[in-house]
């Protein structure tokens, strides 16, 4: 275990690199990572190439033992590319370029730009792959950040109508798959295919853009796909000259979810994961069942010790700034990263900048760069680790429980969210937090992991669910396993298209109901009572129906009073749980206990 810093030693001046480096050996800082904004600082115009001043930086790191995490630059192309190669910009819905100004203005699929970037990234690291400095390799800078996943120009269009034909062959099948007879959609090829841009009706159907469903699911897979191939590309360029392992740093969830990376894909061209964790600031207060449930989803993308590569440090914010971290909470933050498994956790950032955006988000120590109490807690954090090295070493809790985490029926439900306040992740939240709440380590894995590991597996709103993955959820009861569904499971194709079975679908015999059906909660709040004790649900209640199963729960008001809202049904050695409705927060601790 150990800490490090976020370093920018081109925002400084050379001569105060001695100094900062002996602040950060004097804290028992063993990391840095650098380099992820300067494309024009190595390629100043096309083609001419400058490194000297990241020669510089590594052999001053190196001399003070301090290891480093070099970044892949192409999170920032620069002026003179924009301006000559303005097709690499991402396009939004509506077609309207990203310019340059900000950051994460390019397009994943963008030909011009992924060579530039292979040109670029093989160069560092030719030079610097076996720098005895270096130790780590970051690839490019929170990809997808600020919805910058799905890009809508007409690059992306011409990629996309081959992703198409390779997965559905002709245009018939995919004709019958999205139900393109509804509203005369038929396409007689797939260069008639467009992408889902906004479409006409969308300022009144914004979350869906008014367009097929099918069409938008597999936009959203091709997009995560371009992301996941934009980095096994660049991961390709550093393995030729590097054996150092390679991670990006993501997102939280309640932001991946907008942005909609695949993060288990993403994950198998990583070494290792890690992540950004900001908890007060400018855009609001992470509750602290949140922080532990990113942090263990991180965790489960590799099923390995993680980092926190940007960890806040100070008060945060771009024009306005949220509370300062009081005393103990830096600590607070990095224990509970520990303790969910990160054997690294490096701060955001080192000093607090004194131009550009974020001259308000503060580092370890302020803009006159002086040590002062966070600096100080960070030292005592940096001292503490030393000693728990030589006694626990790295936390990796082992989970007996764990959630289904599926990407395809998160990205579906986001594009027809059954009632206003159903958001899939807050859904799952609502189950870590109940096992948060018991102090009971909870895993996260996907629909095709191995789950006999696992005592108990919650499959939240697995709304669809292939035959491959029903096979392996009745394997893993059937081997005894205790199994938990929800309302809007298994009721989909992987197409986006209902399936024309009683509802839970796929699900029905497993669980050993029927739903014939359902009042979507609006806005009334139906009660019930049962294990959980009295519960409220304010967003969907399914009236159950037991074929083999037994009831554990019924609803104790509106036309369905009386009739079951949980069942359980014996499926060879093991249980299968369903539960028809939401719950609110205290019956869901009760569920869990
Ligand atoms: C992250 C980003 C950093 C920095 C930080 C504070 O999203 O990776 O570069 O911008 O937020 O805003």
């Amino acid at each position: 275990m150990r800490i490090g810093a976020d370093y920018y030693p081109e925002h400084w001046e050379k001569e105060r690199w001695k100094t900062d480096f002996e602040l950060m050996n004097q804290a028992h800082i063993k990391v840095v990572r650098i380099g992820e904004f300067t494309w024009s600082l190595y390629e100043p115009v096309e083609g001419k190439f400058d490194f000297s001043w990241m020669d510089e930086a590594l052999d001053a790191l190196h001399e003070y033992g301090i290891k480093v995490v070099l970044c892949t630059p192409s999170a920032t192309p620069p002026k003179w590319m924009i301006d000559r190669y303005p097709d690499i910009l991402q396009r939004d819905i509506y077609g309207r370029a990203k310019l340059s100004g900000t950051r994460k203005h390019y397009c994943f699929n963008s030909s011009v730009y992924r060579k530039k970037c292979h040109i670029l990234n093989t160069k560092i690291a030719e030079r610097y792959g076996h720098h005895p400095a270096v130790e780590a390799w970051q690839v490019d800078n929170e990809l997808g950040w600020s919805n910058t996943t799905r890009c809508y120009c007409d690059e992306c269009q011409d990629k996309f109508r081959f992703w198409l034909k390779q997965k559905y062959k002709t245009i018939d099948r995919l004709n019958e798959k999205y139900g393109t007879v509804v509203w005369s959609q038929i396409y007689n090829g797939f260069d008639e295919v467009n992408i889902p841009r906004a479409g006409a009706c969308y300022e009144s159907c914004h979350d869906t853009q008014g367009q097929n469903p099918g069409l938008l699911l597999d936009y959203y897979r091709f997009c995560s796909d371009s992301v996941v191939d934009f980095t096994k590309e660049t991961c390709e360029d550093i393995r030729a000259y590097s054996s150092y392992p390679i991670s990006t740093n993501m997102l939280d969830a309640a932001v991946n979810s907008g942005t909609g990376i695949n993060y288990f894909d993403l994950s198998e061209k990583l070494d290792f994961a890690t992540w950004d964790n900001y908890i007060e600031f400018q855009w609001g207060v992470a509750e602290d069942a949140t922080v532990s449930r990113d942090h263990a989803l991180i965790r489960s993308y590799k099923k390995k010790p993680f980092w926190v590569m940007e960890q806040q440090a100070g008060a945060c914010g771009w024009s306005k700034m949220g509370p300062t971290p009081t005393p103990g909470k830096l600590r607070l933050w990095t224990y509970s990263a520990v303790a969910n498994g990160a054997d690294t956790v490096v701060y955001f950032r080192w000093r607090t900048a004194l131009f550009g955006l974020e001259q308000y988000w503060h580092g370890i120590l302020n803009h006159d760069g002086k040590p002062g109490r966070r600096y100080e807690e960070i030292s005592q954090i940096g001292r503490e680790m030393e000693l728990l090295n030589q006694t626990v070493g790295t936390l990796m809790p082992k989970a007996r429980v764990a959630i289904i985490k599926s990407f395809d029926s998160e990205w579906s439900h986001s594009i027809h969210r059954h009632v206003e306040n159903f958001q899939y992740d807050n859904y799952e939240l609502s189950f870590y937090r109940a096992f948060y709440r018991l102090g009971i380590a909870v895993d996260f894995i996907s629909e095709k992991e191995d789950m006999s590991g696992y005592d108990l597996v919650f499959a939240p709103a697995l709304i669809m669910a292939d035959t491959e993955t029903v096979e392996s959820l009745s394997a893993y009861v059937k081997n005894g396993g205790s199994l938990l569904l929800t309302f809007r499971s298994g009721i989909k194709d992987e197409f986006n298209a209902m399936l024309p079975e009683t509802v839970p679908g796929v699900f029905a015999e497993l669980a050993g109901i029927q739903v014939n059906d359902y009042d979507p909660q609006m806005e009334k709040q139906t009660t019930s009572s049962g294990v959980f004790g009295e519960a409220k649900s304010t967003l969907w209640c399914d009236i159950i129906e037991e074929t083999t199963a037994r009831p554990l729960g019924v609803y104790t008001s509106d036309f369905y009073a009386g009739k079951s809202c949980m069942t359980v049904n014996e499926y060879g050695n093991g249980e299968v749980y369903y539960l028809g409705c939401d719950l609110d927060d205290d019956a869901m601790l009760r569920l869990a206990e």
